[in-house]
């Protein structure tokens, strides 16, 4: 384990469990389009997550992304999410699979979901690795969450802290000295 974690909170087992469960909900859910999805990863926390589930999808899928950013090298969101990168194909028209690492306050669901509808998707769908009810300023939930946690500050699996961690292979609870000592 990283010195940096006090706790593993998911294996790279149970992340691949859980994977094969969105892919299959996910394959349900849209068996009878003729017109392939839109995977939407939203850069950069979705990384890892968005490469298996698309991969464990028999659904073919066509894969776009775009970057938001609110939070900076900070744990508190800006309350504004900033498009960093915007898509590069339109949306007009298609189902549209949004792929994220973590739902947090929601600010960030919210400004995609209103982004994408208002171009035109057909229909829009969430899926979170991650969801964290407890920080919640606004009230959405993704169409799918992997798992629930509480107010803990994870990393790994794609998910950073002042971009360190994302490389971890499984997911896990920094240790609170890291990231108070940081933000003092
Ligand atoms: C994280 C995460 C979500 C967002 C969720 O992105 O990837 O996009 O925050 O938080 P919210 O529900 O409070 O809006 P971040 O800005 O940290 O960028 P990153 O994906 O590059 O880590």
């Amino acid at each position: 384990m990283d010195r940096d974690l006090s706790e593993i909170i998911l294996s790279e087992e149970q992340i691949a469990q859980k994977v094969r469960e969105a892919a299959a909900w996910l394959d349900e859910r849209f068996k009878k389009e003729s017109v392939p999805p839109l995977a939407v990863g939203v850069l950069k926390g979705c990384v890892f997550f968005f490469c298996d589930l698309v991969r464990a999808m028999q659904t073919p899928v066509q894969i776009e992304f775009m970057t938001a950013s609110s939070y900076g090298n900070s744990s508190k969101s800006s309350g504004a999410p900033e498009i960093v990168t915007d898509l590069a194909a339109s949306v007009q028209g298609r189902d549209v699979i949004l792929i994220e690492d973590i739902v947090d306050s929601g600010y960030t669901l919210v400004r995609l979901k209103d982004l994408i509808l208002g171009r035109g998707a057909k229909s829009f769908t969430a899926v979170t690795l991650f969801d964290k009810p407890a920080r919640r300023k606004l009230p959405v939930r993704a169409d799918f969450s992997c798992f629930e946690i509480g107010d803990e500050f994870i990393v790994g699996y794609g998910l950073d802290y002042a971009q360190q961690y994302r490389d971890l292979p499984y997911a896990g609870i920094l240790k609170r000295e890291i990231y108070e000592k940081n933000n003092a």
